[in-house]
């Protein structure tokens, strides 16, 4: 090339790159980057400010179904991203009008059966699976998992939470997060904060001492937010000491960034709250699901229009809440512009979901190994639940699925012969009632509402017939709950009703003068009870409601391919009055409380139990395996100075004859001092791998400091007191397989964190 000529391609190349299209949109800056947001921020109008602070309504036009959507401003190449509940799968529409194409999903175990695996493994390849499905259906952002403490059995939700202790559901919510957000979509942490009854829940005031909060309400968040970091938080309905969870600074802001040190944005519950204003300033960033759909939420943006123009809303914090949204919105696949496919791979998320199924299953009672079955035994399989088997609980939290695997199905395929008459009339019995107005099943605000269809009586002379047919008489027990009611100590509900008592009763006698056994299956989402009818059957799985494989999963454990390993991550009561909080759930009075007393502040579920000497009925951690194992050899590895912790190791051994995997737990009993502390806490557990007869694996935990230490609420800090902390390894809370101490010479001032929720009055102490 000639001298000239190159020069003059060097200049036109630099009159193309600095010559602007056009003049308007060099001064129009672009969402591109973290560096590029607080200039996009300074090119919006207010109004834009405000609709991209306020969500755009439930009807979400790309991904019907979905639970809610933000608001897009183009010209700004800001996209509208779009959010799904979980925490058992995706939710959306499974088919839209115009086409002929389902968008179903998978429905996961519950996540109370996913604490009951005791594998953050699992929970992490359920969390990546859900994550991959939300993806390629077009969602950016799941809202799940779910974190709220079982205080109560009666909770309407405890099935969407994981357990009665913060450790396991942070750690579990930890894994599921990293699981969605591996996908390049976000995760949420919800209901911020104690939000752990559906009574009254729009507006019951949570009344809850700081030590309550940040040991137990708050740990799982803060173990979940550091580990994991969460893209958002949805704050709770509920008010803490005295305000709502969206508009209080002392949550959203001192605790949950400046303490727990969460960098992604947070946004209300659905029509949470009532002052936009205040929700800003707390830090609550996004308020949903917005829209025009409610006439009493159009108000929203222009209610922050004028508080910014009439000073009493500083444009700064509006210009802080979004630039949290910006940095979010900046990681998800609609600003990436992914082209979803609409196709997630649901044949390979069943197998994760039997699979994570199966793990979580609790075996409570094996007398006499009853189980498991050879193949080819022959069953006589009694229950209604058997055919409308419950993958999960209802509302915000269910699953579109093409289809549930029944006990009946699973069992069939599984080569189990099912008694042809019994389950002829079982069938019969449902569809009539199905076709009757009282039990056709209608749509509700948040999905299908199936009534319950009373148990069919169960004739004597069916029950003889079973006997004489068949091996083994199983019993299937459901139950369904979810979102906008809490249970009841009722008959049909935590209590059995006569005719279940009767069925049990019956069918287990006969059985047993055939000289045959009797299971109870059961298929619930939250602790019943168990006390009143367990002896008379010979084993009884605990099922819990395990997601749309059910059947097959039941069939995995019932026939032993898959060996139980699940244990409880919740305890079942001997009765409801033995529960912590049973005189203060869900408030006073208990028909429409405005104010609910966590009263018996630190002592829930099992830290209860031990402190006080309350007899559970199956404890916290408990679970039957086929096979026996051995705890050998308990020690205090290493201690690491540098990161205040030390490692304690312990030996587990398969001795019996199949192959299994065996949950183990560490807890630890503390020194008195001048802190209240429980008897027996969690402060971390393990899985072995599948583990031969004969064959050992050693499980190592790191503990730190902080683990260890208790909250003073007077001085707002985490201390560690001097003395013996017992650790202790055991195969539950009341299987206790071995000590060793670990001395603490003088108190040690772990962390110090924001004087944050004090309540304002004074919470009487029960215990
Ligand atoms: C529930 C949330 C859910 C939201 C959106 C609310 O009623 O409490 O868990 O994410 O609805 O569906």
């Amino acid at each position: 090339m000639k001298k000239s000529s190159a020069i003059m391609s060097l200049l036109i190349s630099v009159i193309v790159l600095f010559y602007p299209s056009t003049s308007y949109s060099a001064k129009v800056p672009k969402l591109a980057d973290e560096a590029s947001i607080d200039s996009v921020i300074n090119a919006m109008t207010l109004e834009e400010k405000a609709n991209l602070v306020v969500g755009t309504g439930m009807n979400v036009a790309r991904v019907p179904g979905a639970a809610g959507a933000t608001y897009a401003i183009p010209r700004l190449k800001i996209p509208s991203i779009i959010l799904s509940d979980g925490p058992a799968g995706v939710r959306i529409s499974p088919t839209r009008p115009e086409s002929s194409d389902t968008y179903y999903a998978t429905a996961f175990p519950i996540e109370t059966l996913i604490a009951s695996t005791w594998d953050i493994n699992t929970a992490n390849k359920v969390g990546s699976a859900i994550g991959n499905e939300a993806k390629e259906y077009g969602i950016d952002i799941m809202l799940a998992p779910a974190l709220n403490i079982h205080r109560n059995p009666l909770g309407g939700r405890n099935f969407e939470y994981y357990s009665e202790d913060p450790l396991i559901s942070g750690e579990m919510a930890a894994a599921t997060v990293k699981g969605i957000q591996s996908n390049g979509v976000g995760a949420t942490l919800k209901h911020f904060a104690a939000n752990n009854q559906e009574t009254n829940r729009m507006t019951i005031d949570t009344i809850v001492s700081q030590k309550a909060l940040r040991e137990i309400y708050l740990k799982g968040f803060e173990i979940a937010a550091k580990k994991a970091q969460p893209w958002t938080v949805m704050s709770s309905y509920n008010k803490i000491n005295g305000t709502y969870s969206s508009e209080n600074r002392d949550l959203l802001t001192n605790i949950l960034r400046n303490d727990l040190r969460f960098k992604g944005f947070v946004m209300t519950d659905w029509f949470a709250g009532k002052n936009p204003i205040a929700q800003m300033k707390a830090g609550n960033d996004l308020i949903m699901p917005g829209g025009s759909l409610e006439s009493n939420i159009i108000y929203q943006p222009e209610v922050i229009i004028n508080a910014v123009k009439n000073g009493s809303l500083d444009e700064k914090v509006l210009n802080k809440n979004i630039k949290n949204i910006l940095k979010v919105i900046l990681k998800t696949p609609a600003f990436k512009g992914y082209q979803y496919s609409n196709k997630p791979n649901l044949i390979q998320n069943a197998q994760i979901s039997r699979e994570a199924a199966a793990a979580g299953m609790v075996l409570l009672k094996n007398d006499k190994s009853a189980l498991p079955l050879n193949k080819g035994t022959s069953i006589g399989l009694f229950g209604n639940t058997q055919i409308e088997t419950i993958k999960g609980g209802t509302g915000s939290g269910d699953v579109n699925v093409k289809k549930v695997v029944s006990i009946a199905e699973g069992l069939q395929a599984a080569g189990f012969k099912l008694d042809k008459e019994l389950l002829k009339s079982y069938t019969d019995y449902i569809s009539k009632l199905r076709k009757e107005e009282q039990y056709k099943p209608y749509q509700g605000t948040l999905g299908k509402v199936i009534p319950t269809i009373p148990e069919k009586p169960v004739e004597s002379s069916e029950i003889d017939a079973a006997v004489k047919n068949t091996d083994i008489g199983i019993i299937v027990i459901g139950r369904i709950s979810g979102e906008f009611k809490d249970r009841k100590n009722e008959k049909g509900d935590f209590l059995l009703t006569d005719a279940e008592q009767k069925m049990i009763d019956q069918i287990s006698n006969k059985y047993h003068a055939a000289g045959k056994n009797t299971a109870v299956i059961l298929n619930i989402g939250s602790p019943i009870d168990v006390a009143s009818w367990r002896d008379k059957t010979d084993a009884i799985l605990l099922a819990w409601q395990p997601g749309q494989e059910a059947g097959h999963a039941i069939a995995d454990i019932l026939s032993g391919s898959v060996n139980p390993s699940g244990k409880l991550a919740t305890t079942f009561p001997i009765s409801y009055s033995d529960v912590s909080s049973a005189a203060n759930f869900p408030g006073n009075p208990p028909d429409n409380p405005a104010e609910v007393i966590y009263a018996e502040d630190i002592y829930t579920g099992y830290r209860y139990n031990t402190t006080f000497n309350v007899k559970p009925a199956y404890e916290f951690g408990y679970g039957l395996s086929y096979t026996n194992f051995e705890y050998n050899d308990l020690k205090i590895t290493q201690k690491n100075k540098s990161k205040d912790s030390f490692t304690v190791s312990v030996t587990i051994k398969n001795t019996g004859k199949v192959p299994g995997k065996e949950a183990a737990q560490i807890y630890v009993t503390a020194p008195k001092g001048k802190l209240e502390k429980p008897a027996l806490e969690l402060k971390a557990f393990g899985k072995t791998k599948l583990l031969e007869p004969g064959e050992e694996q050693t499980l190592k935990f790191e503990l730190t400091v902080k683990d260890l230490s208790s909250f003073d609420e007077n001085q707002s800090t985490w201390i560690l007191e001097k003395g013996t902390y017992e650790i202790k390894a055991g195969a539950s809370s009341e299987n206790i397989k071995g000590t060793v101490p670990y001395v603490v010479n003088k108190d040690i001032v772990v962390e110090k964190v924001s004087n944050s929720l004090a309540p304002q009055v004074q919470i009487p102490k029960v215990f």
